[in-house]
């Protein structure tokens, strides 16, 4: 894989080679340190833009192909609107758009981080450098030969200036952190099935006991012997064994309830024997997205060291259809005690986190609950691929959500709960069965979880309309987006940090 690019600070100075990267306001002015150091060349800057008509809006650019005065192949002038507006996540999106005015045969690039009217702190500094690092990130690993015409891309070099480079360097530790955690989240998502099935899942989650995270393994005799058929019943039609781990970071106060986050990892859905039809269903290997994105979370924590109690839980199958796969009518014992009548084996997510959300209330008695889960067709259907579906039985973990998805951009939509839909899942022959029919899919699905959750504040995030063929962003030009990672960093950074 082309690892993206490399991003190192240092102070302002001119480069004498590669692409250059400044930025100006709905006003064209340039900071005092980016004129100084431009010299004569600003007067070619006001002359190109008032030529092209550039206005330094945000998210606009201007391009100097081989500027006179300078020795740069190339200078890229960004716009940045009104910086006095810009928040943590503009200079996150304002990098990524740099990034993306860098040319792909580019092999160094210097972005001057200077806003018009002052520097950008170290901190902004550093979200400039998250967003460059999201932007250039790339699935290749599986291209063998480069496109007609185009090179191979060198490896890219990117060197932003700043004022404090002592400072800089300590905020980007954490967004460096942080980045590593959306792409490694994105890997996840992007893998094909036959590569990342269960076992592989569970072994690339176990990595993360190189940054002091625990990771236990659960085979299936071990969710034989606590009870867990439910989940172990999705994957029974399939040639890969399912697993479940459980990754805890102890960053917090000895004894401190943990925050706990369950992620649906269904590493390919086929719908099992209700078997999905054919067009788009490749989409499915994307199907652990909420388990990959737990995976993130876990190693952005650990990573930047974050003063929490952790942990991380994510059930791992393949619901495939096979002589030995679970039926509809089929009745399973989850290990909470309560039984599920499989209506439809393609409702098959909520099987899997009903004994993984029950098996983290019981063993860890955290102090929250959050499940991410790319669980149902019917939140596209009402939300689109812009909000996540937000559920939960707690007022103020629902509002903490909506303002870090708003911080950051992961935004959330909460949804209804209420015994009206709980009771649309009852059963005939069993305590519940797995769907409710077509009316409310989405908040149907909720409620099932919701019977295994007790009375610990939970959440439920259905990201099957962000997490795929996410939204071709600033900062993001992957199938994957890694949603959720950034979220819940920033929800544990807010409000669950001591
Ligand atoms: N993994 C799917 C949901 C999904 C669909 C995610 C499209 C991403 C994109 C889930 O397991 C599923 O099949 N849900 C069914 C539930 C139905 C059978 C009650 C659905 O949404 O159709
Ligand atoms: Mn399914
Ligand atoms: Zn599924």
């Amino acid at each position: 894989m082309a690892d993206g690019p490399t991003v190192g600070f240092s102070s302002f100075s001119l480069p004498s080679s590669g692409v250059l990267v400044v930025f100006c306001d709905d006003g064209l002015k340039l900071g005092p340190a980016t004129r100084r150091l431009l010299g004569p060349a600003t007067t070619l800057v006001a002359r190109a833009a008032a030529a092209d008509r550039f206005k330094g809006k945000s998210g606009s650019s201007l391009d100097l192909v081989a500027p006179g005065d300078l020795k740069v192949a190339r200078l890229v002038v960004v716009g940045c609107g009104k910086p006095a507006d810009m928040k943590r996540k503009d200079f996150v999106k304002l990098g990524g758009a740099a990034m993306g005015k860098i040319p792909s045969s580019a092999a160094s690039a210097t972005i001057l981080a200077e806003l018009p009217n002052k520097a950008m702190t170290a901190e902004q500094a550093a979200d400039l450098g998250l967003g460059v690092r999201l932007r250039g990130y790339r699935f290749d690993r599986y291209k063998t030969k480069p496109k007609e015409g185009e090179e191979k891309p060198a490896a890219l070099k990117i060197d932003i200036g700043v004022a404090d480079v002592a400072r800089t360097r300590s905020a980007w530790q954490a967004r460096s952190a942080l980045a590593d955690s959306v792409l490694l989240a994105r890997d996840l998502i992007n893998e094909p099935a036959n590569v990342l099935y269960p076992v592989e899942f569970a072994r690339r989650a176990a990595a993360l006991k190189r940054l002091g995270v625990a990771v236990d393994v659960l085979d299936v005799p071990a969710m034989k012997r606590l009870g867990m058929n439910a989940l172990v019943g999705v994957g029974q039609g399939s040639a890969h064994e399912s697993r479940t781990v459980i990754m805890r970071w102890n960053g917090g106060k000895k004894d401190a309830a943990p925050v706990a986050f369950i992620g649906k990892g269904v590493c390919f859905d086929t719908g099992g024997i209700s078997i999905k039809p054919a067009a788009n269903m490749e989409d499915m290997k994307g199907d652990m997205a909420g388990a990959a994105c737990v995976v993130g979370v876990m190693q952005a924590l650990a990573a930047r060291k974050a003063k929490v109690n952790a942990i991380g839980a994510i059930g791992l199958v393949e619901n495939m259809p096979d002589g030995s796969a679970q039926r509809p009518g089929d009745i399973v014992k989850t290990m909470s005690g309560q039984t599920i009548e499989i209506i439809n084996t393609d409702a098959e997510g909520r099987l899997v986190l009903a004994d993984v959300l029950h098996y983290v209330n019981t063993k860890h008695k955290p102090r929250l609950m959050i499940d991410l889960a790319t669980l149902t067709g019917a939140i596209m259907v009402a939300l689109g691929q812009d909000y996540a579906g937000l559920f939960a039985n707690d007022d103020k973990l629902a509002d903490r959500l909506v303002k870090a998805g708003q911080a950051t951009g992961e935004r959330v939509w909460r949804m209804p709960l209420g015994p009206e839909y709980d009771k649309m899942i009852d059963s005939k022959f069993a305590d519940m069965k797995n769907t409710g029919g077509r009316w409310g899919g989405s908040i149907t699905a909720a409620q099932l979880l919701a019977r295994f959750v007790g009375k610990t504040p939970w959440a439920h995030l259905d990201i099957a309309g962000t997490a795929l063929g996410s939204p071709q962003t600033e900062t993001n030009k992957s199938w994957s987006a890694g949603w959720g990672v950034q979220l819940l960093d920033r929800l544990v950074e807010d409000y669950y940090e001591k």
